[in-house]
């Protein structure tokens, strides 16, 4: 039996000899999870004593971190947007760079707002958003917590990742104004073949959502349309790092060799589907932008801008559609 001092000490040397990054705080966070404390309680008590089930049950985690599971799988959370949100091997986990995300949609509406005459801090009231790929839902949710009035449809081509997704929408109260569906893109599965390869869809398909009786009169639906797809090139697999490629779900990562293959049916799917002033929200890839921006033709797309991340990385793609 090890006081929590002399065992932390301990998790943070395995996991620094697996060369895991950040592995003070990795540790910190495993422990905290396995003795169900929070930080504030682990400075106050370093010499308390851990019974062997606590000790036991840290050294598990330390050795499936050390062996490459990313410590969201293992702690069960991430936070993204002020948000707590559950994570599982069935959905990627939320990164930093898609806030930017939405940073720039919330600007947009206000700036929508603003030019229609009205006040700019919107409550959402009649806008209809997608969320397309929502995985663990944090686009959806974040937007639904900052547009208290605002309803979404979110959609996912993983029914498992869906149902992360309606958790974390009822863990924070927004379940009831979220549509959640399985869809390609955004035509719900059943509604046309789905070629074996994301992405590969016949752009003739029938209206997007035309069975459901939110769009059933009207196709040009909604007033914003964010994704942050799958958007990494299956060529570039070799040089993620193992907790990446081995662990998140590779329907999140890939999006064909290249990596851009998907932007070009969402933005056509988009152009279907947006009011005319709608506009459209995509997260980029590292080397994207090339591909993706001749995509959005001046004849459907206007106020085309593009966000960089805090890596001065081109990350925010948004257009206006006409
Ligand atoms: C990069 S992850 C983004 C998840 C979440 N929106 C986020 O930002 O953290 C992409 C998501 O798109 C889903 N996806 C992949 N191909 C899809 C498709 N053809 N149609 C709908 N969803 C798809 C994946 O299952 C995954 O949940």
């Amino acid at each position: 039996m090890a006081d929590v001092r002399t065992t932390l000490k301990n998790g943070i040397a395995q996991l620094r000899q697996a060369d895991v990054p950040s592995f003070t705080l990795a540790a910190e966070l495993l422990l905290l999870h396995a003795i169900n404390r929070n930080r504030t309680w682990l400075y106050a008590h370093p010499e308390e004593i851990l019974s062997d089930s606590d000790t036991q049950r840290f050294l598990g985690l330390i050795a499936r971190r050390a062996a490459g599971e990313p410590t969201q799988y293992l702690t069960g959370h991430q936070e993204f947007w002020g948000l707590d949100f559950e994570v599982t091997p069935d959905v990627l986990i939320p990164r930093p760079e898609t806030e930017h995300l939405i940073e720039v949609a919330l600007d947009r509406l206000a700036l929508r707002e603003l030019r229609a005459g009205r006040p700019q801090k919107s409550d959402g009231a009649n806008l209809q958003i997608a969320d397309i790929g929502t995985g663990s839902g944090c686009i959806a949710i974040a937007l639904a917590k900052e547009l208290p009035a605002a309803n979404f449809t979110a959609t996912d081509i993983s029914p498992s990742a869906l149902a992360v997704a309606k958790r974390n929408a009822i863990k924070h109260a927004v379940a009831n104004r979220i549509d959640f569906r399985e869809a390609n893109l955004l035509i719900p599965v059943g509604a046309q073949h789905v070629a074996p390869h994301l992405g590969e869809i016949e752009n003739s398909a029938p209206p997007l959502f035309h069975q459901s009786p939110i769009t059933s009169h009207q196709s040009r639906f909604f007033d914003l349309i964010a994704s942050n797809p799958p958007y990494i090139g299956r060529r570039e697999s070799d040089s993620l790092p193992r907790e990446v490629r081995d662990h998140e779900p590779h329907a999140a990562l890939f999006g064909g060799t290249e990596g851009y293959e998907l932007y070009a049916n969402l933005i056509t799917q988009s152009a279907a589907h947006l009011k005319p002033g709608g506009l459209l929200v995509l997260e980029l890839g590292h080397n994207s932008l090339p591909a993706v921006q001749p995509l959005l033709d001046a004849s459907a797309w206007t106020n085309i801008a593009i966000t960089n991340d805090l890596a001065g990385i081109p990350r925010i793609l948004a257009a206006e559609r006409l």
